[in-house]
């Protein structure tokens, strides 16, 4: 099969493009090359990468042609910035999944739509989320996804699309953009620079590694239904719990671990019910203990890859959303 990967040069794109070239499929990879885009995550493949954007059908045609499927990781991906600045979450997230699904119709292509557990919203303790609930998405974000989500139903409903949704669970390990819980803050303990924990950090989200994730949405792209959605979801823990593993791991200091204000809507607990997927066979190998100490160890190891990103772009970003909240 050849596959388009858009996205492919982000984090959990990267795993999945050089998860397929491993076993031997065609892969192109179409990616704008944003702040969270890097080609360095697909060193050591030869796996060719169009830099291009995912709302600019010139480049779709020229990135997709010959293939037979596209899987879309493209997307603004970060909660907190979407809380910033939402536009780009809409000019992507939902305008560029448009054009995606626009020339999969064309061409006839299967098309699999990468989304997430958060446009389910909050949940209950007790509740996990299934397949055919309501989306209630709380954060620009998670809206955005929706809003991908449902022009993928609509083009299987009305233009007999061949297409699937994954919505996946919080993901980490190598090549993760430090911006989200665990690459933050693994890189942050590293240095020894401050833990921001948003509240009383006793929100719950579900952690599966991105080789799982990947696998999961391997699968799908493979046996999902059109119009099926896929929960892939993963292990239960307490931001405060991940965090003190993180510390222990590193070795840092717990006096690094500094209270701050809330994220404005912050969701206090995401849970999905992975049992759709299972029956497919699916199952995760990463347990969450193995998979953090394989994570943090590689970002250890990799200052290489992770320093020069800390820089520019990043210590702007960084300042506009820590500077006040931990005083400096
Ligand atoms: P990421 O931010 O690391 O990577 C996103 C990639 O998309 C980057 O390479 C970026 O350059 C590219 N991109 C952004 N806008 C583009 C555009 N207009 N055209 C082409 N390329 C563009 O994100 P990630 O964490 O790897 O997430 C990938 C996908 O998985 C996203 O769709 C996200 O919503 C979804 N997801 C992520 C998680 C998670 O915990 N990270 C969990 C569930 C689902
Ligand atoms: P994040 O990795 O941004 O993923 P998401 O918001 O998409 O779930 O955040 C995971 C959890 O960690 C979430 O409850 C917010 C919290 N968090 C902090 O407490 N401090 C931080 O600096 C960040 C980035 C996240």
């Amino acid at each position: 099969m050849k596959v388009m990967v858009t996205g492919g040069a982000g984090f959990i794109g990267s795993h999945f493009a050089k998860r397929l070239a491993t076993a031997g499929d065609t892969v192109v990879v179409l990616d704008k090359l944003t702040y969270a885009g890097n080609p360095r995550n697909l060193e050591g493949f030869d796996i060719p990468l169009v830099v291009g954007d995912i709302a600019d059908p010139e480049a779709v045609a020229r990135a997709a042609a010959g293939c037979d499927a596209i899987v879309n990781f493209a997307a603004e991906s970060h909660v907190d910035r979407s809380i910033l600045a939402a536009g780009d979450f809409i000019t992507t997230d939902v305008f560029g999944t448009h054009i995606l699904l626009e020339h999969a119709r064309k061409h006839d292509l299967r098309y699999v739509q990468v989304s997430t557990d958060e446009v389910y919203g909050d949940l209950e303790p007790g509740n996990s989320a299934v397949e055919s609930d309501p989306i209630v998405p709380s954060s620009p974000y998670s809206a955005s996804k929706a809003g991908g989500d449902l022009q993928v139903l609509a083009y299987v409903r009305t233009h007999g699309v061949n297409a699937s949704i994954s919505r996946g669970a919080n993901t980490y390990g190598p090549f993760q953009y430090p911006e989200k819980l665990v690459s933050l803050f693994t890189t942050n303990a590293l240095d020894g620079q401050p833990l921001p924990v948003y509240g009383d950090g006793k929100q719950r989200r579900e952690w599966i590694h991105a080789e799982d994730h990947c696998a999961g949405i391997d699968l799908v792209l493979r046996q999902g239904e059109p119009g099926g959605i896929y929960n892939v979801g993963g292990e239960e823990r307490e931001n405060i719990d991940v965090i003190e593993r993180i510390l222990a791991l590193t070795g840092a200091s717990s006096d690094l671990l500094k209270h701050v204000t809330d994220r404005p809507g912050h969701d206090r607990r995401y849970s999905i019910d992975s049992a759709k997927l299972r029956s497919l066979g699916w199952e995760r190998k990463w347990d969450f203990t193995e998979g953090l100490k394989q994570t943090v160890e590689w970002y250890a190891e990799r200052r290489d890859w992770w320093e020069p990103i800390k820089s520019g772009e990043y210590l702007a970003f960084y300042r506009e959303q820590y500077a006040e909240r931990l005083g400096q």
